[in-house]
């Protein structure tokens, strides 16, 4: 702790980014002040913002079993149950998905070991592009987003393309279950949801051209922090892709906007967290939106999740599907686009106001 350093000269280098490559290598660094450095601030007034207090809107679930081995009519009840946590919320959580505890608290201890690992040697898996298949990093985007965010990220593309770290030893291994099992749900999940749109069981899977599909597995590290209330983690954001797969190291944070309110999501250890994101909401025509959620730190504990990003393979035109859209109620609402324009556009931080057509836009189709 930094007690004895005068407070001007304290104050002084909190005002420039401390040179550290990661927030985890900030708080474990012998000087490392209760302060933390201005360049962590986030301006945002978290408080001002409402939180859920109601007691019995709860996030829907989903037994996934039911989908695969039941009778047509239990089917039929959860695709049901998917239409409404899909237009209510934007999320619901998966029981009964096949993805084993075991193996995903392997893959949490394995990114745990990666982000244990000497800086230099996470230095070789820097990157700046979203599309570099192995990314770790800090922050959010450094070029385009000034106030660093609370957390360290290792992303990996591993699908159609397997792509890891080979350290720590088992890591690769790992991954690859996990991603293939993840795979697997969302797709159970995906023809579910074509039929909870009224549309054939392959559509979204033909249409995303999803056996060619970008699966991103990343991990955020956010390193309990002594002023959580100044800091970050992710402020709030929508994802990319047609689902996100969520699971944490049971330390809360993650919060998905809800009626107009925030809510605090605690993944059950054995559930995945599911969230709808951009082009399934695209593919739908706005029938189902994706949701925005945002990552809240705490000054208790390190919290590590895992959001595991499914989309499109990257050259496909992503537009709404025909069958949801007409002239009169129903009018086309998004800019079709590929998967890899959707994402460059991203990068440039003016997506979001140019994937929406605008009323006059949504007129001229
Ligand atoms: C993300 C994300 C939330 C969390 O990685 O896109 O929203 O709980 N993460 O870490
Ligand atoms: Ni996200």
């Amino acid at each position: 702790m930094a007690s004895s350093i005068p407070l001007d000269t304290l104050k002084a280098s909190l005002v420039h980014p401390p040179k550290v490559t990661s927030v985890k290598a900030l708080v474990e660094s012998t000087d490392f002040s209760s302060l933390i450095p201005s360049f962590y601030t986030f301006t945002h007034n978290l408080h001002d913002e409402p939180i859920s207090d109601d007691p019995d809107d709860s996030i829907p679930i989903i037994d996934i079993s039911l989908l695969v081995s039941s009778t047509p009519e239990e089917q039929s009840q959860v695709i049901h149950q998917l239409t409404k946590a899909c237009s209510d919320w934007g999320c619901f959580m998966v029981i009964n998905h096949g993805v084993s505890e075991s193996l995903t608290k392997a893959m949490i201890a394995s990114f745990q070991e990666f982000f244990d690992l000497p800086e230099e040697e996470k230095k070789e898996y820097q990157g700046n592009h979203v599309m570099d298949p192995i990314r770790c990093g800090t922050g959010f985007n450094p070029s385009i987003n000034k106030a660093n965010l609370w957390r360290d990220f290792l992303k990996c593309v591993t699908h159609p393309e397997f792509h890891s770290p080979n350290k720590p030893a088992g890591f690769s291994e790992i991954a690859l279950e996990f991603s293939k099992r993840n795979q697997e749900v969302v797709t159970v999940l995906l023809k579910a949801i074509s039929k909870s749109l009224g549309l054939e069981e392959s559509y979204i899977d033909k249409a995303a051209n999803f056996e060619l599909g970008l699966q991103l597995l990343a991990a955020n590290y956010y390193p309990a922090c002594p002023e959580p209330e100044k800091a970050i983690g992710i402020p709030s954001h929508y994802d990319h892709g047609l689902l996100t797969i969520l699971v944490n190291n049971g330390v809360s944070g993650l919060q998905v906007k809800h009626k107009e309110k925030w809510f605090n999501v605690n993944i059950h250890p054995n559930a995945l967290f599911v969230q709808v994101a951009d082009h399934l909401e695209i593919l739908s025509n706005g029938k189902y939106k994706s949701i925005a959620h945002r990552a809240l730190v705490n000054n208790k504990a390190t919290r590590m999740s895992i959001a595991l990003a499914h989309g499109p393979s990257l050259d496909t035109v992503i537009r709404p599907a025909p069958e949801l859209a007409d002239n009169e109620s129903h009018p086309l609402m998004y800019v079709e686009m590929t998967y890899r324009e959707f994402l460059e556009l991203q990068q440039t931080g003016k997506l979001r106001s140019k994937f929406r057509l605008n009323s006059e836009q949504c007129k001229a189709f």
